[in-house]
């Protein structure tokens, strides 16, 4: 089975876009290894702090390097990718040895896909945003399907998360590509 690391943008409790991959993840949990990136204690991206390097720094990338793909669920902030997200990608994108900038890093050729939950744009400026990061890093991205979520009135009046079935759809359409992507 493949290792699967799934990536949440957004670092509150009851987060959408958790709840959103916890769905994902029921839809591929036979097929792969599902493991999801703590990255809460990174610190804010700083070169005086690559050298040497950071044991959360070190895990966050050594978790990386060894997943076979990953899957990144994620918020909009005014029409782009939450801060969190860039400066985890920000240390993701340098090398694992620094004393050579041809070293490869931990995402270099990385299978990924894009999800996202949030308001009515259903987080399009983000991920065609991301996409473009990604590219940058010269990560492997799917680019079809992704998963676009606008969340109901249940949840910004009462913090519920609901996924209709046209919703649904849609992700198991994207994880059924997803799981034939990373073969
Ligand atoms: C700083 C900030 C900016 C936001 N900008 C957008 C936006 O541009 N588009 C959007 O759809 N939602 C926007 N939102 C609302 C988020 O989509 C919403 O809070 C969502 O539930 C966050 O995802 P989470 O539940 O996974 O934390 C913004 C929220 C914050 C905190």
């Amino acid at each position: 089975m493949k290792n699967v690391l799934f990536i949440v943008g957004s670092m509150r409790e009851r987060s959408f876009n958790r709840q959103l991959a916890k769905v994902a993840e029921g839809m591929i949990a036979d097929k792969c290894n599902v493991k999801y990136l703590d990255y809460s204690d990174l610190p804010y991206m700083n070169q005086d702090l690559e050298m040497p390097v950071q044991a959360s720094v070190a895990r966050v990338r050594e978790e990386v390097k060894n997943a076979d793909a990953l899957w990144i669920f994620t918020p909009e902030y005014n029409f782009s990718y939450p801060g969190v997200l860039k400066n985890l990608l920000d240390w993701l994108s340098r090398p694992m040895d620094m004393s050579d900038f041809q070293n490869p890093s931990a995402a270099l050729g990385k299978k990924v896909a894009l999800s996202g939950a949030g308001g009515k744009n259903m987080t399009q400026s983000c991920r065609a945003k991301l996409t473009e990061l990604l590219d940058i890093m010269k990560m492997n991205v799917m680019h079809e399907p992704q998963t676009g979520i606008a969340l109901g009135v249940e949840a910004w009046t009462k913090g519920e998360f609901a996924i209709s079935d046209e919703q649904r759809a849609e992700l198991q359409r994207q994880a059924d590509a997803f799981v034939a992507f990373i073969q």
